[in-house]
């Protein structure tokens, strides 16, 4: 999900550091929204740097004598709209007062009145502060709206009274994140094939050709189509990655054996993901015993692999396919032409050679292209985001697709 983080000013607001990094971690994109009190506990270059995005500070550029990170005027409005889930930790009284009564007089109250995404607020705040008719009444408005509460724990608070008013443990903020998260199945019915990882080329029976994927994209890509309600078929080349929740996952070892694995699982999916860096050449002829060592040059023939994306894509059907390209020069031209040759609908490009992209890295750099004309660059993230968006754009082309369709049967 698209997450924007409200953080308010309390003594708590120092954990919603750590709550981004986790937030992230189950791959969600998190923008942070801070108001003027809670920059008096933690500043925000904090959150910039953990988010990898701006932080946005305030309703009106300049209004404190700072930049308030916005790119136009109605930034709250925009906010608002890519926002799938707002969740506010620490939540203040005076920011509960504030969504209860409809005030907006910053750009965190602005955005809960402008946004109709899904709200959760985690409360902290002084024991007697957090009793108070008035701050229950606030709740009482809020859970009335559908607003999730995450009450606040109890023991001794920063302000040297003891009773509720702790912030939650993260784990239940992020359980009703993960609950908000379950509700937004939007890949329901579907059923998805993703590849993943390198293939080994036997040379002989103790050597073999592969290459440097971990197999990190591919299964972000299971894991985030598994979290959206899919039914996922993971087919993995080795990686010493372990199977995401609700995923099913087939091993194989070669480029051959991957065929299969994707021919058999091919007839059932809806969509397919090849995230796999798939050998293109295999040895002739493998040795059947270990190749010793001489003093001559040793010459290996190598044949071609199939492709499979290419073998299994002629015959795609209905189904949305989306290959990948791994490349060092001439990104965008070679893209699309696999696209192309491959009859695939989206191509994801990762330029390998660039920083923080590509094999056995957290993070990628990638460049979606759709047979519909859009080229979609998005920043340097995190795979389990860039899965995000792969798969937001799969919704978007199957869209496109059934629409494409539906005029042509109308023609007819
Ligand atoms: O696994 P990681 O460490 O996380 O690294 C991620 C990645 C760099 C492996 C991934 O982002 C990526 O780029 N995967 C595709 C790698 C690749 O083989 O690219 P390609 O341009 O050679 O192939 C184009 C497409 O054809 C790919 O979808 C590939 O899966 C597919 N293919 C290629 C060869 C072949 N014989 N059969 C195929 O199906």
């Amino acid at each position: 999900m698209r997450i924007t983080l409200g953080v308010t000013g309390g003594v708590a607001a120092y954990k919603s550091a750590e709550l981004v990094r986790r937030l992230q971690t189950e791959g969600h994109t998190v923008q942070v929204v801070m108001t003027r009190a809670a920059r008096e506990f933690i500043t925000s270059l904090t959150f910039a740097a953990l988010s990898g995005q701006k932080v946005i500070t305030d309703l009106f550029a300049n209004s404190d004598g700072g930049d308030a990170n916005l790119d136009s005027a109605i930034e709250h409005i925009a906010v608002a709209q890519r926002t799938d889930l707002l969740l506010v930790a620490p939540a203040t009284a005076d920011i509960l007062a504030k969504f209860a009564r409809g005030l907006a007089d910053d750009f965190l109250s602005t955005l809960y009145l402008a946004s109709t995404a899904p709200v959760i607020v985690a409360p902290a705040m002084n024991v007697n502060m957090w009793q108070h008719a008035a701050t229950q009444e606030n709740l009482a408005t809020l859970r009335k709206r559908g607003v999730r509460i995450v009450e606040p724990g109890e023991g001794y608070l920063a302000c040297g009274m003891t009773g509720p008013g702790r912030l939650a443990e993260q784990e239940e903020i992020l359980k009703a994140v993960r609950e908000v998260a379950q509700a937004q199945q939007d890949f329901a019915g579907e059923t998805v094939l993703v590849t993943a990882g390198p293939t080994c080329e036997d040379l002989d029976p103790v050597r073999f050709i592969t290459n440097r994927s971990s197999g990190k994209m591919g299964y972000a890509v299971a894991e985030a189509a598994a979290r959206r309600g899919a039914k996922t078929i993971l087919i993995s080349g080795p990686t010493a990655l372990e199977t995401p929740e609700g995923v099913e996952r087939v091993d194989v070892r070669t480029a051959q054996e991957m065929l299969q694995a994707v021919k058999s699982g091919f007839a059932a999916a809806t969509i397919a993901v090849f995230a796999a860096a798939v050998a293109d050449y295999r040895p002739a002829e493998p040795a059947t015993s270990k190749i010793k060592r001489t003093k001559d040059e040793l010459t290996i023939r190598l044949k071609p692999n199939p492709d499979i994306l290419s073998t299994v894509a002629r015959e795609k059907g209905d189904r949305v396919v989306v290959g990948f390209a791994a490349e060092t020069d001439h990104m965008a031209e070679n893209a699309r032409k696999k696209l192309e040759s491959k009859n695939a609908d989206l191509i994801v490009a990762n330029d390998v050679t660039a920083e923080g992209a590509g094999f056995d890295m957290e993070t990628n750099v990638v460049t979606i292209f759709s047979r519909d004309g859009r080229d979609l660059p998005l920043p340097r993230q995190r795979k389990t985001e860039v899965a995000q968006r792969i798969l937001d754009e799969v919704l978007r082309v199957r869209g496109v697709l059934r629409s494409k369709r539906a005029t042509h049967r109308a023609g007819d």
